[in-house]
């Protein structure tokens, strides 16, 4: 399959300036050469206009710039179920408020072909809230609930298609507020924090999840939010959070994913150049790209998982 790159450097779904040049950092740093060498035909559609913006009333004073991340979420949709119909999209954020349009389009799209879609949450957050309940009123944080079909959320596009809790699974979880905390209880949501990683590894939530993917014949749509690395391997984000998933963790990760041929679209979010030191945070993402696409070390028979 075709992969198109989409980029989106929308950063109205929180307040430091910089994210919106991830796009173009991925870019510097290779990522069409690194698919190209896998042997991936590669179409990177450059960066996506936001649609005009229109008046929204936010349900509350602290919810910021919601006009503009409708605007980004009404484009993704658009721009991601076309890519969807002919190829896998890529979609380089950008912050996290980039998956409100993303996986909107990646659950409509499933829709149409009429298979369930998963969704592979990998963030030391879970973005969980509502615009009703964040108490930053950052919209990053709230793409999960939006998808999910939680209230709340008067003002955004009306979903084609929701994601069942029961098909989302958030791994490397670390920071996650109150609120988010007692609605995530009462959900359905697979949710796997650091001490989860600690005490099992990585590998076997995974497989597990993957496990279901495979059963239900479902697509699979990756969310990879740079701060569910570890800050010191991944400084280029706004919102680190110490005791991340290590180099050699995400790595796996991305090789699993690979194996499993599951994979039907993909986020990159988060990515801040102008935090990072030197591009090793772009880096260290297309790299894991490359491996989520098959780069390896040595030949080995894929291993069943
Ligand atoms: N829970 C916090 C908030 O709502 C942090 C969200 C961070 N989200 C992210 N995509 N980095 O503001
Ligand atoms: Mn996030
Ligand atoms: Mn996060
Ligand atoms: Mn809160």
């Amino acid at each position: 399959k075709t992969l198109f790159l989409i980029g989106a450097t929308v950063e109205s779904g929180q307040r430091i300036a910089g994210c919106g040049m991830g796009p173009d950092a991925y870019r510097a740093a290779g990522l069409t050469t690194i698919l190209r060498d896998l042997g991936r035909e590669v179409r990177d559609l450059g960066n996506l206009a936001p649609a005009p913006l229109r008046e929204v009333v936010p349900v509350n004073d602290r919810v910021h710039r919601m006009a503009e991340c409708v605007a980004w979420t009404e484009a993704l949709i658009e721009a991601g179920q076309q890519a969807a119909t002919q190829g896998m999209p890529i979609f380089l954020g950008g912050d996290h408020s980039l998956a409100l349009g993303s996986v909107a389009a990646m659950a409509a799209h499933a829709g149409r072909e009429g298979r369930p879609l998963f969704v592979l949450w990998l963030d030391a957050h879970s973005d969980y809230h509502t615009p009703v309940t964040s108490d930053s009123g950052n919209l990053h944080g709230t793409p999960v609930a939006y998808l999910t079909g939680r209230d709340g959320f008067d003002g955004f596009p009306e979903l084609a298609a929701k994601v069942d809790p029961a098909r989302v699974c958030m791994i490397g979880l670390r920071s996650v507020d109150t609120e988010e905390r007692a609605a995530l209880r009462s959900s359905d949501i697979l949710t796997h924090d650091m001490r989860d990683i600690d005490e099992t590894g990585i590998v076997r939530p995974l497989r597990e999840f993957l496990e279901r993917v495979r059963q239900e014949n479902g697509l699979l749509h990756v969310s990879l939010d740079v701060d569910f690395l570890d800050p010191a391997i991944a400084p280029a984000v706004g919102t680190t959070v110490p005791g991340g998933a290590t180099f050699r963790e995400a790595h796996l990760v991305m090789e699993l994913l690979h194996d499993s041929g599951l994979v039907s679209s993909l986020d990159l979010v988060e990515l801040n150049p102008m935090l990072d030191e030197r591009g090793k945070t772009a880096r260290l993402m297309i790299d894991l790209t490359a491996s989520l696409f098959g780069r390896r070390v040595i030949d080995r028979p894929n291993r069943p998982f």
